[in-house]
């Protein structure tokens, strides 16, 4: 996963590519460049880690593009190859007439390079990238026609790719292309701009297309050809983006995580709105497309995720069991797609994605479709790709997320699989409607509950400052709160580099316990309900060998104080939306230990907001 970027026209391109390629730095931050066409010749310049380090590279450059309307940028997350400035995009075939800029991986570059490299050419890097632009190279010096050139040469890649191509001969064309990677054209007066995503182009304009795959794409700043899978020329399907123009501001705030995390009160009215009115009326959830009798006739549920989106998945699965007695699997999207899975026509397959990108889970997706299987998705962005492939689609409303640990995201879908549930649950009469009005009621007072733990975060904070030199943690929890467990210790684990692990509290004496001593924090998720008194006794066990206890807790129980040296309270809750009100302090505790330990808390390395290779 990577972000690409092109623009042809009349502006001068650098300021245009380097902005665009800030909006997509959530894609990948290893290193970045771009390739410039110069009166004479492709400039291109590289650098290694941030875009600010490309930025102090072109400065001494300028008088040599200044005048340059047409380019391609890149910014790499490192799959072939290590984050140097070698294997950083764009890349150039031999004689530096081909540069090109590729988001995907193509499968079988070792054999293309093995043939390339027979017939003469001469790498320069360890990426999978390179071998496009020595191949468009060949096909060039045959056909003498970019166009098909490019077309020839993806016919023999395996994989996914989505790619800019430029070449010095022409000082006004870009070719596009894309298979299973995302590319969308933004269309200006005499301009194009060209990108992974719509962050980059929205404040440019508001009308795009968004590339089909196989297609084949020539941009010129007057002339927009596109070119079917099969080489016939089709008309660009035009739409206007749903998306305003935004600031991306961190509103005062040291980091967009804490800004996520303090949007989280309004993330939760903004689904809500529309959606549950009062607790007397029922759900409205026109978003579902399923009749009332096949959702009555729905024998199993199925839902794929990746990362975080996971465990929101993991907490629905808890839900739809609870209120609507339908068996629910819940599976990584990267394990769903190398098995057979059983479905039939009473099945429905769930897609979870903040992205809507996540390659793991497209494919997931796609397979099922295929199956027959009728594909809800929950995401953040109803412009993705996985939201094209749904027959119901509900989006999270969450707002832009910066910041590459997910925190609002997570709060979104939590709420979607509530609104899910109950709606299920009133159509299929699975629950008393007593509950299901009590239930909605304690919903709709959740903002609140989140705003009174953001509006006094010190005990977290000096919980954070107390552990933050710790080298592991383990977090506990049992039930519904499990996935929290698993979801607190994957955001301690990201943006602190502590190894911390999440386990539902009854396994740890099978195993995990013999890593207790006086040096381990366990963090409890105590929250009042059915599985209470027992995860007490599992933390007197871990109490018992030593460990650092931390509780997360809804209750007054006087016992607490001397079982546990930290005590993080929230507000009272009914167990059933206990993941949502425990979450938000394990945020605030890896945002602060990470913070504390002068890590990149928005950027945390290795990783990438979208993941798009499977
Ligand atoms: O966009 P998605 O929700 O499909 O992304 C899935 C994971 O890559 C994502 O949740 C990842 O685990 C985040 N970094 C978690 O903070």
């Amino acid at each position: 996963m990577c972000g690409i970027v092109g623009y042809v026209g009349y502006q001068p391109v650098v300021d245009i590519l380097i902005d665009g390629l800030e909006q997509l730095e959530y894609r990948g931050y290893d290193s970045s460049g771009i390739a410039v066409k110069t009166s004479d010749k492709i400039e291109v310049f590289k650098a290694e880690g941030k875009l600010c380090n490309l930025r102090e590279v072109l400065k001494p450059n300028v008088d040599l593009f200044k005048d340059s309307t047409m380019g391609i940028g890149h910014i790499r997350w490192a799959t072939h190859g290590a984050p140097t400035v070698l294997n950083a995009h764009p890349h150039t075939c031999n004689c530096g007439n081909i540069a090109i800029v590729h988001n995907g991986i193509i499968e079988n570059y070792k054999e293309l390079r093995e043939q390339l490299e027979a017939k003469g050419c001469v790498f320069k890097s360890q990426t999978d990238t390179e071998t496009i632009a020595h191949l468009i190279g060949q096909k060039y010096a045959e056909v003498k026609d970019l166009t098909k050139a490019v077309e020839l040469a993806t016919k023999e890649l395996e994989g996914a790719y989505a790619l800019c191509v430029m070449h010095n001969d022409h000082k006004n064309k870009i070719v596009i292309t894309k298979r299973n990677a995302p590319l969308v054209v933004g269309i200006g007066e005499g301009e194009f701009f060209i990108a992974s995503d719509v962050p980059a182009i929205i404040k440019h304009t508001k009308k795009a297309v968004y590339l089909g795959d196989n297609q084949v794409a020539t941009l010129t700043p007057d002339s927009f050809e596109l070119l079917s899978a099969d080489g016939d020329i089709i008309q660009p399907k035009v739409e206007i983006l749903p998306w305003e123009p935004v600031a991306l501001s961190k509103m005062g705030y040291k980091h967009f995580m804490l800004k996520e995390i303090h949007e989280q009160p309004d993330v939760v009215r903004n689904i809500l709105f529309g959606k549950l009115h009062t607790p007397d009326e029922p759900i409205i959830l026109d978003e579902v497309k399923l009749t009332k009798d096949k959702l009555k006739e729905l024998n199993r549920i199925q839902i794929v995720a990746c990362g975080t989106s996971l465990h929101a998945a993991m907490v629905g699965k808890y839900l739809i069991e609870q209120l609507c007695e339908i068996p629910v699997d819940v599976e990584p999207s990267s394990e769903y797609i190398y098995r057979k899975t059983v479905t039939d026509s009473h099945t429905l397959v769930v897609g979870v994605s903040q992205s809507g990108e996540t390659a793991d889970t497209i494919t997931a997706i796609k397979q099922s479709k295929a199956r027959g299987s009728h594909i809800l998705i929950i995401t953040n962005r109803p412009d993705s790709a996985m939201a094209r492939l749904a027959d119901s689609l509900i989006p999270v409303n969450a707002g832009i997320e910066v910041s590459v640990a997910a925190t609002k995201s997570y709060t979104a879908q939590l709420m979607a699989f509530y609104l899910l549930a109950l709606y299920m649950a009133e159509i299929k009469n699975s629950v008393e409607q007593s509950l299901l009005i009590n239930l909605k009621s304690e919903m709709m007072i959740l903002p609140q509950k989140i705003e009174q733990i953001l509006s006094s975060t010190e005990n977290i904070q000096k919980c954070a400052r107390a552990y933050a030199n710790t080298r592991d943690f383990i977090y506990i929890a049992r039930g519904i709160n499990f996935p929290t467990a698993l979801e607190g210790a994957l955001k301690l684990k990201e943006i602190s580099y502590i190894n911390a692990t999440g386990y539902c509290a009854g396994e740890l004496k099978h195993g995990p316990i013999a890593m207790l001593d006086e040096t381990m924090p366990v963090l409890s998720i105590l929250m009042k309900g059915c599985v209470y008194e027992k995860l007490l006794t599992n933390s007197e066990e871990a109490k018992a060998r030593n460990a650092r206890m931390i509780a997360l807790t809804n209750s007054r129980d006087e016992k607490l104080e001397s079982l546990f040296d930290y005590i993080l309270r929230v507000p009272d809750v009914q167990e059933i939306f206990s993941p949502v009100i425990s979450m938000v302090p394990l945020q605030l505790l890896a945002y602060y230990i990470s913070e504390f330990l002068g890590k990149d808390v928005d950027q945390p390395r290795n990783l990438a907001k979208s993941v798009t290779v499977e």
